[in-house]
């Protein structure tokens, strides 16, 4: 289903925000970009053709101090607000990758097949079959081979009797996972996957997926390296970390040590400076507050990330006795299992549904998240969901993957009386909490999708 129209009219929008930012007038776009002035008037309108608009975006790319990549839309590549993948489009898209085994050799390692994905969502996940068979659980078995880590977030689900390896600062580890056991694995670590028999399906659903950095990935590409390392708080030095963010919020404040000195006047004798900015120090709440008011931030931004060495590679084996019932005991529509949880990941939710009715409307889901949704169980399962008011409805046959855009109301109920049995993985998109809050500050919200001149 084709979304052009209305995407022609959102990058009219855009390119209207982006004129009003440069203060510049229909005339002065027609004038300054030698385009007439109907034409000018057609683009912002949306009524303009897509390849129309996509030059006028880098006229101004050419003319003006502003970014093209940042001005273009993505085409919804959603269908009635989710994606649905089948198994055997799935399969098709397999791949081999080898690796090289204790001999030395290129033998098979992994096929890859794609998976329910959209351009529009944080997710890049892949359907990944362990070829490689061990017989321990060395994590220096020479036939596992490690990967270098990557930039990605990667949660992960099991199915069948998977060996997970992992290397944190130097030091190599593994353990035995089996269906329904999931991970969190932080960006860089190193990682491999194998597994114990050869006769049984050994897979993993690798929801790779960005967060706030790969967002941030056109500034990070653009800064010297160097400029780069300023940002970087080493978070497992604590102590180090609260001082450079400290030193970093004075800089950006434009005070000197003394000129914050005088500053925090009467509160210097309650709060020293020197101390404060000692690493072995920890600061009071009564110098937390002091600091933030001195320096027109909430305490909260001089706050730097708590470091937990067990949130670098988080391991959750199922276990049965903490799943609970959604919506509640009474009329259960799933029995669900929280998967690899970390604090660090606010907006990484994993879930294991269990689905146990036959009324999709009973377990009705709906969260700001983006949601990937993989049919792991023997059975079909039904998809409800709610779009621009309707209602539509899919079967979610075994090894099928659906991708749902936050806020798409939706739920499952079996097709049979067997119960159906999904992976559930939900993370964060471009509205993060640090924009939810940003936004929610401003007079409204309504005129964020610009559609008139407001100079
Ligand atoms: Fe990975």
């Amino acid at each position: 289903m084709s979304d052009e129209p209305r995407l022609r009219k959102l990058l009219g929008a855009r390119i209207r925000s982006e004129a009003n930012d440069l203060k510049r007038t229909e005339d002065a776009l027609a004038n300054e970009l030698s385009i007439s002035r109907q034409h000018v008037d057609n683009i912002l309108s949306g009524e303009a053709s897509l390849s129309e608009i996509h030059c006028m975006i880098e006229k101004m790319a050419a003319a003006y101090p502003v970014d093209a990549a940042d001005m273009r839309l993505c085409e919804d590549d959603c269908d009635r607000g989710i994606g649905l993948m089948r198994a055997a489009v799935a399969a098709s898209s397999g791949r081999v990758f080898t690796r090289r085994d204790r001999n030395g050799e290129q033998a098979p390692y992994y096929e890859y097949r794609d998976t329910a994905c959209s351009r529009n969502g944080p997710f890049r996940p892949e359907w990944i079959k362990q070829l490689r068979v061990v017989g321990d659980d060395d994590p220096e078995n020479p036939d596992v081979a490690y990967n270098h880590g990557h930039a990605l977030h990667q949660m992960t689900f099991f199915i069948g009797p998977v060996n997970f390896y992992w290397e944190v600062a130097g030091t190599r580890h593994a353990c035995r996972m089996q269906t329904g056991d999931s991970n969190y694995i932080t960006p860089f670590w190193p990682h491999s996957f194998a597994t114990r028999e050869s006769d049984k399906p050994a897979l993993i659903l690798a929801v790779t997926f960005g967060g706030e950095v790969r967002r941030a990935l056109r500034d990070c590409y653009t800064l010297r390296p160097t400029a780069l390392e300023r940002y970087y708080l080493p978070s497992n030095n604590p102590g180090k970390a609260r001082v450079l963010l400290l030193r970093q919020r004075m800089q950006d404040e434009g005070v000197t040590e003394s000129v914050f000195m005088e500053r925090l006047g009467t509160d210097a004798e309650a709060c020293d400076l020197t101390r404060m900015l000692d690493e072995k120090h920890e600061l009071t709440v009564q110098e937390q507050e002091v600091l933030a008011r001195a320096l027109h931030v909430e305490v909260g931004d001089l706050a730097v990330p708590t470091y937990r060495q067990e949130e670098e590679v988080v391991i959750r084996h199922r276990d049965d006795n903490h799943s609970y019932l959604y919506p509640d005991r009474m009329h259960p529509a799933y029995r669900v299992l929280p998967l690899a949880r970390c604090r660090k990941m606010p907006a990484m939710k994993g879930l294991d549904l269990e689905v146990l009715g036959r009324d999709a409307s009973l377990g009705a889901l709906e969260c700001s998240l983006h949601t990937y949704v993989y049919n792991y169980g023997k059975s079909s399962v039904a998809l409800e969901w709610e779009f621009e008011g309707e209602t539509h409805r899919e079967v979610l046959h075994t090894e099928d993957s659906v991708y749902l855009r936050p806020f798409v109301r939706h739920g499952f109920e079996n097709t049979t009386d067997q119960h159906g049995q999904l992976c559930v993985m939900r993370a964060g998109g471009g509205v993060s909490i640090a924009v939810q809050r940003e936004m929610s500050a401003f007079a409204g919200i309504d005129r964020l999708i610009e559609s008139k001149r407001w100079f």
